[in-house]
């Protein structure tokens, strides 16, 4: 979760370090601290709160040295106070630190009882003890930590400096990402790619167990036991232009507008023009395998579990293929059910998240097959899956995850028809029709993004309701649980997702005069060669939730409407109603997203909460 930098080579690190934690606070911003070695003396500058706090009292401070290392904290053990912030500075080590020492406190009670005082509350000060210890007996910055790392029991980056070694730097993980980012006669070592890539795109990914030795001339990588172990440099293809705002007053409403350059950017590489086909490259290898297929187990977290909630209805309406969904983290607990037939599908923007990747070796262990679906290359899942599909959202750097969601739904729509396709599900007239659909979303989602303005108003005028209720039937459902997250998390107004079939199983008590009710309701357009029934099906579903709708009005809530162009109905009934271009069955979800990541960006700037960095949250989760 915190954001970690460390620099060493020939410039002043103050001004590096701090623009590296501006371009990493979306990983955490309860408190932050940078920390200078020069002349055998470190200076550590700390504060409770954002960067733009720490930024402030360094305004007067004038560092020498070349070297130094920086922490934006998301609090896991101890509140968020300047003592619990980083670095921690112990003896000859400061550290900062991403991750959680499970077995802290027995460490922590030996260092007492050997009389040590321990400043903070945190794990990340207890293993800055350990390490001073072993350096404080003769061993090198290398050794100690080599001598130490066997004895803790969790997850983390470290990044460390030594009171006795000017000239280096040294960065290690295990479970948390970390990277190496080689300069000319500098280098750089980073949570994330994104604070560093405006410096250098030449990027060394740490494996688990590798340690990083920076030094301003060169980089060694070693195993924990000192010895070289081989590493590749990889060249990075994301620009940083594409790290900044562009005009844009937040990260987040500049990715909602991406959207039809994501989904097109995501969609494009896996048609094959010629066929009029979908393709999935990446598929080749496993299209035999996909028609013996029994089971598909959909595992993420938050946004991306919505996303593989969407997924499920996709493949088991084009593949006929049973699919569970479940939450990453009570996945890796309930010793599901898995086989050599089973195909575990991990969806994650990050590739970091601490439960999708204990989900993934679960997986593993019991011999399924895994396939990610990721956004960021060279991430943790994307590296140890069996297959990976990459949406190519671009860096997403806005808390709420938006761009990725929709992306998420292009390629698992893919992944459906490809399902479809291989086990005879589907033939290849459908299968045309729906490619072809598919190729006119990014300019549907271009249409859609011109409601805007309607969107703006309807959050304008609703800013008062004590509660949003978000509903929706079948494919949408998942739709109504994002648009609530959306507005939850950075507008912090309450907010459900309901199935509108549960509404009169006990959430239509909530329902008054004081209450929003979101309902999505497009009317979907079908392929001409889709399945007798399709559209009647569809149609049941609309004449359904209008039931609710009624439902609702006769009880005095306010009824938002998010409708198809094509459907003059809900008119009548709505107090606001948004219009969508008229689409399929499996794209609408796609589009729906769309006004909903709207509506909660306004209503979350209307109440004048901070959009791309809202209360407790970080932009990804990596501790359990
Ligand atoms: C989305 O708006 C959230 N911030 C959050 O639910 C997120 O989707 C979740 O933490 C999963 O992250 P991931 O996709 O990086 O694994």
């Amino acid at each position: 979760m915190c954001g970690i930098i460390g620099y060493i080579g020939d410039k002043n690190p103050k001004g590096i370090l701090l623009d590296g934690l501006k371009r990493l606070e979306y990983r955490g911003y309860d408190s932050a601290g940078i920390a200078v070695l020069h002349d055998k003396q470190v200076e550590v500058f700390r504060c409770q709160g954002r960067i733009e706090a720490l930024e402030k009292r360094l305004s007067n401070a004038d560092f020498k040295g070349s070297l130094g290392i920086g922490h934006t904290r998301w609090a896991t053990h101890g509140a968020p106070t300047e003592r619990n912030a980083h670095p921690h500075q112990v003896g000859a080590i400061t550290l900062v630190h991403n991750g959680i020492i499970e077995n802290y406190l027995e460490h922590r009670e030996r260092l007492q009882a050997m009389g040590r005082k321990i400043l903070s509350e945190t794990d990340s000060e207890i293993v800055a003890h350990l390490f001073d210890l072993e350096v404080s007996q003769g061993k090198t910055l290398l050794q100690a930590i080599a001598a130490v790392l066997p004895r803790l029991k969790g997850s983390y980056a470290f990044v460390v400096l030594s009171k006795n070694e000017e000239d280096t730097i040294i960065g290690v993980r295990n479970g948390a990402p970390l990277l190496v980012g080689l300069g000319d006669k500098e280098n750089f070592v980073a949570s994330d790619v994104q604070a560093i890539l405006h410096r250098t795109k030449q990027i060394i990914y740490l494996k688990d167990h590798q340690i990083a030795v920076c030094h301003r001339g060169n980089v060694e990588i070693k195993d924990l036991y000192g010895k070289d172990t081989p590493f590749e440099v990889k060249t990075i293809n994301w620009s940083a232009d594409q790290m900044e705002k562009a005009g844009y007053r937040h990260f987040m409403l500049k990715e909602i507008h991406e959207q039809p350059q994501a989904l097109a950017q995501t969609i494009e590489t896996n048609i094959d023009h010629q066929s009029g086909l979908v393709s999935i490259p990446e598929l080749s290898s496993l299209r035999s395998w996909l028609k013996d297929l029994d089971q598909i187990q959909i595992v993420a977290c938050g946004t991306a579990r919505h996303a593989g909630l969407v997924g499920r209805y996709y493949l088991e309406r084009f593949a006929r293929i049973s699919v569970k969904v479940d939450f990453a983290s009570e996945f890796r607990y309930r010793d599901p059910l898995l086989s050599t037939k089973s195909l575990v599908v991990l969806i994650s923007q990050s590739g970091e998240t601490a439960d999708t990747l204990a989900a993934l070796r679960e997986a593993k262990t019991k011999g399924a097959k895994t396939l990610a679906i990721c956004n960021v290359r060279e991430s943790t899942l994307a590296r140890d899956a069996d297959l990976v599909l990459y949406t190519n959202a671009g860096p997403e750097i806005g808390v709420a995850s938006t761009k990725a969601f929709t992306t998420q739904l292009a390629m698992l729509y893919m992944l459906a028809v490809e399902a479809g396709q291989a086990n005879g599900n589907i033939d290849e007239t459908y299968a045309k029709e729906l490619t072809a659909d598919l190729l006119k979303l990014p300019f549907l989602a271009e249409r859609t993004l011109l409601l805007e303005k309607q969107i703006e108003k309807m959050a304008g005028d609703h800013l008062d309701c004590s509660f949003f209720f978000y509903m929706g039937r079948d494919v949408q459902y998942p739709i109504a649980l994002e648009g609530a997250l959306k507005l939850k998390e950075i507008s912090y107004a309450h907010a459900e997702g309901y199935a509108a079939g549960e509404l009169k199983h006990g959430p239509i008590a909530l329902i008054d005069r004081t209450a929003a009710v979101l309902i999505i309701a497009p009317k979907d357009t079908e392929p001409t060669s889709a399945p007798e029934g399709m559209a009647e099906h569809s149609k049941t579903l609309f004449e359904k939730t209008m039931s609710n709708l009624q439902e609702v009005k006769s009880r005095g809530g306010k009824i938002l409407a998010f409708g198809s162009e094509n459907d003059p109905s809900l008119a009548q009934h709505a107090d606001c109603l948004i219009q969508l271009p008229a689409a399929s069955w499996a794209l609408n979800p796609v589009l729906m997203a769309i006004p909903l990541q709207l509506m909660a960006y306004y209503t979350a700037l209307f109440r004048g909460t901070d959009v791309d960095k809202p209360r407790n949250l970080a932009k990804s989760v990596t501790v359990e």
